[in-house]
């Protein structure tokens, strides 16, 4: 027989029949019983009685809980909803509003897609989402885990929605000992065989709630768990040791100079470039960041007045590197340029979180 890594690893690489019976049937019970009530979520009995989930708002769900927790996103799910009721209003408004209120939930390239995606929609598919798993992966935004999840809540296909609730869930069930990244395949197959192909949204959601709310990563409450009695890193005593991760590597730290520009209360502002980090939202004038301190940060002013230097540096840790800023500030009588984009208080509050930091620095 053939014997991969993870086989010899783990001992067991398959459950058996009877045991996936069980361990479906386990789980789905106490999803009916105890999963989360989610306000884009049709609960089973909710189904039952003719209730059917929409895509629109399960597909924004998803993309805003992506690097988010149900508690910070379920807010600007509401308030998109609020202003844009269907995928036709939301591909239809100024991209400008749609990454306005996206500010505070980062990674602004999702803001970016869910505007390209809608507007696809309305385009390609008369403002219908497709409701094949093929298709939808090939809209921008949406990869494995959100196509698989679509599919499977709103049109009931027999998907295997895996993220990483999913991962640490299924690292437990059968102690994987090959380590993140890595271990992302393995997993994924894993997590396949345990799938219910006659429930995949609420079996996917099931096991994702459960990682939310028991099979956490640090102190999973096994006494509670249904999935107990088939949980081999339980056995052993050890479930918080698993997933095993690949030791980190430090993050890069980067530096760079922002400028508080204030004319009349209002603040200079500028578009950032359509590429690269927070491609297309508002930001403050500044300097590239680069990985050596700035030797010369006033030369990236927009332009000549008497910038004091705050106190403090503003950090900020972005998924590839941390950011060290040096904030300067100065105040304009007469504005040098009459053709730049000063903003109010209301415009500031749609600043991505490091220049709201950098606005804070300078006391604003
Ligand atoms: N996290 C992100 N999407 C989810 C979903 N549909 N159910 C449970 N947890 C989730």
């Amino acid at each position: 027989m053939h014997t991969s890594g993870l086989m010899v690893k783990t001992r067991k690489d398959k459950k058996a029949e009877q045991e996936i019976h069980d361990m479906r049937a386990g789980l789905l019970a106490w999803y009916d019983k105890e999963g989360r009530t989610l306000p884009w979520r049709v609960r089973p009995e909710d189904r039952a009685a003719g209730e059917i989930a929409d895509p629109y708002a399960v597909w924004l769900s998803e993309i805003m809980l992506q690097q988010t927790t149900v508690p910070h996103g379920t807010p600007y799910w509401h308030k998109f909803l609020k202003a844009f009721p269907t995928v036709t209003y939301l591909a239809n408004a100024d991209r400008e509003k749609v990454l306005g209120m996206w500010a505070g939930l980062g990674y602004y390239a999702r803001a970016r897609n869910l505007h390209k995606c809608a507007q696809m929609i309305r385009d390609d598919y008369n403002g219908h989402f497709p409701k094949t798993e093929a298709e939808l992966l090939e809209l921008p935004g949406i990869g494995p885990y959100t196509a698989a999840t679509i599919a499977a809540i709103c049109f009931g296909q027999a998907t295997n929605i895996v993220d990483g609730n999913v991962e640490r869930v299924i690292s437990r069930i059968f102690k994987v000992e090959e380590p993140l990244p890595e271990a992302r395949k393995p997993l994924r197959l894993l997590a396949g065989t345990l799938a219910d192909p006659l429930r995949a949204g609420d079996y996917g959601q099931a096991v994702m709630d459960l990682g939310a709310t028991i099979c956490t990563p640090r102190s999973p409450n096994c006494a509670i768990c249904p999935w107990d009695d088939f949980c081999l890193a339980k056995e052993k005593g050890t479930p918080e040791a698993y997933p095993r991760k690949a030791a980190k590597k430090p993050k890069p730290i980067r530096y760079g100079a922002a400028f508080v520009a204030v004319s009349k209360g209002e603040v200079l502002l500028e578009t950032r470039p359509d590429k690269g980090l927070l491609g297309g939202m508002a930001g403050l004038p500044g300097s590239e960041w680069t990985s050596k301190r700035l030797e010369t940060p006033l030369k990236s002013a927009p332009f000549e007045g008497d910038w004091i230097k705050s106190k403090r540096e503003v950090k900020h840790v972005f998924t590839h590197f941390e950011l060290r800023l040096q904030v300067y500030k100065a105040e304009f009588e007469t504005r040098p340029n009459s053709n730049q984009a000063w903003a109010d208080d209301y415009l500031l509050a749609g600043l991505p979180t490091v220049f709201k930091k950098a606005l804070k620095a300078v006391q604003l």
